[in-house]
């Protein structure tokens, strides 16, 4: 099997599918390789090092594209100006891709439709199931990771304060206070990284199972006031509030809120717009000059005033709505992703070929497109508006 690694053409994208490491693996595993020439330099990785661990380097993409049964990529296929053509025009009937599509995401139908129409077997990273045997094949998880520790990262940044509590000649200075709201991955993640730097850390979600996470990692807990059954839903996952309960939260945040220095925001329930939990109100009560990093942006953001892929100041408030927190730390979240769809393709294929068992809850999961039809359950409803 003959495996593509185009680089990604998304402007700022600086991640890549393979990593040298995993394409020894695949060469191991008796697979050719071509990666596009530069296709990992945005994650320090070159082109020498893939060579050496046995892939071909191709200039030309749409040779590449030709050539291959299997294309990985990071981001959702997209048009390519240089080529003026749509991605997808360049791949051919019979071939594989994995990748995030995000099929139920409307802005992607038009995609979807003409990767069916292509008659490519569209499989997407994002829907697979949040299963333990799955777990390392779970990009998702990988990269809510790299959004944790570098959302904190940047708050730091742009904080004008210390984080730890320090002692100088000219007394203590108290160390900041963190509010992490929505603490499943990026969240438990965020919580970690806040501590390590030596903040106080305080932490809110609706789900006791997540709440008891947060508090082993040393969070402080905000009860949210939202009653268990209320706020869980079909499979343990979170369940969208009604307004008058998601009032009811916003009260019972607010004080820490308004003694926050940093709030990162992570609040999302699967497949759903991410709940508002922070006002205009709200911010205009916070400290001048504390910071909010909005993850959930992708799905509306939690914060009323978040700016998708900026960084605003709002009654003195920094609000971080910077998309692609995973490619502002582009090495490791390659490695981890990369190994994650090694993984995948590893348990994808048999006798050297992808062979999918459409019963198996993992494809049953992934499955987009499939012989010239669209078969994800998620997108057919997203498309027919349900
Ligand atoms: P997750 O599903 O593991 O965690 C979401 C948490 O929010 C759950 O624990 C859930 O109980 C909680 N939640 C839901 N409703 C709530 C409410 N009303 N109040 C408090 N908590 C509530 O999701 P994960 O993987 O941690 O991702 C979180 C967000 O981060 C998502 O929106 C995801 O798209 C985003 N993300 C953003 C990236 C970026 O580059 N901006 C990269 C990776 C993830």
């Amino acid at each position: 099997m003959k495996i593509g690694i185009p680089k990604e053409i998304l402007s700022g994208e600086n991640r890549v599918s393979a990593t040298p490491e995993t394409v020894r693996k695949y060469v191991a595993d008796g697979m050719q390789v071509l990666v596009e020439r530069g296709a990992g330099l945005g994650s320090h990785f070159l082109d020498e090092d893939y060579v050496s661990a046995g892939a071909k380097i191709i200039d030309d993409v749409e040779e590449l594209y030709a050539q291959v049964d299997l294309i990985l990529k990071v981001k959702e296929p997209m048009f390519n100006q240089t080529k003026n053509k749509h991605e997808i025009e360049m791949m051919k009937e019979g071939q594989y891709i994995i990748t995030f599509l995000h099929p139920a995401s409307p802005p992607n139908h038009s995609m979807v439709k003409l990767l069916a129409k292509q008659k490519v077997t569209g499989l997407t990273l994002d829907g697979i199931p949040r299963i333990s045997r799955a777990q390392h094949m779970d990009a998702l998880t990988s990269m809510s990771t790299c959004a944790g520790y570098k959302g904190i990262i940047m708050a730091a940044d742009s904080l004008s304060k210390f984080i730890p509590q320090l002692f100088t000649a000219v007394g203590m200075i108290k160390p900041a206070n963190v509010l992490i709201i929505g603490t499943g991955v990026a969240g438990l993640q965020a919580i970690a990284t806040a501590k390590r730097l030596g903040a106080v850390v305080y932490a809110a979600d609706i789900r006791p199972d997540a709440v008891e996470q947060a508090k082993s990692l040393g969070a402080k807990i905000i009860d949210t006031n939202i009653p268990a059954d209320k706020a869980i839903g079909e499979g343990g996952y979170a369940k969208s509030l009604s307004e008058e309960l998601l009032n009811q939260e916003r009260v019972a945040l607010l004080e820490a809120v308004k003694e926050a220095d940093i709030i990162f925001l992570s609040a999302l329930v699967p497949g759903k717009v991410a709940p508002i939990l922070i006002t205009e109100d709200m911010v205009k009560q916070m400290k001048q000059g504390s910071v909010i990093v909005d993850v959930s942006i992708d799905q509306g953001g939690n914060c009323e005033l978040t700016v998708p892929g900026e960084i605003v100041t709002r009654h003195g408030v920094i609000i971080n709505g910077i998309k692609n927190l995973p490619g502002h730390i582009p090495n490791t979240s390659t490695t981890m992703f990369a190994n994650n769809v090694y993984n995948l393709v590893k348990y994808l294929t048999k006798d050297g070929k992808i062979n999918l068992d459409l019963n198996d809850e993992i494809v049953k999961g992934i499955l987009v497109t499939y012989n010239g039809q669209i078969v994800h359950e998620g997108t057919l409803e997203a498309m027919n508006g349900k």
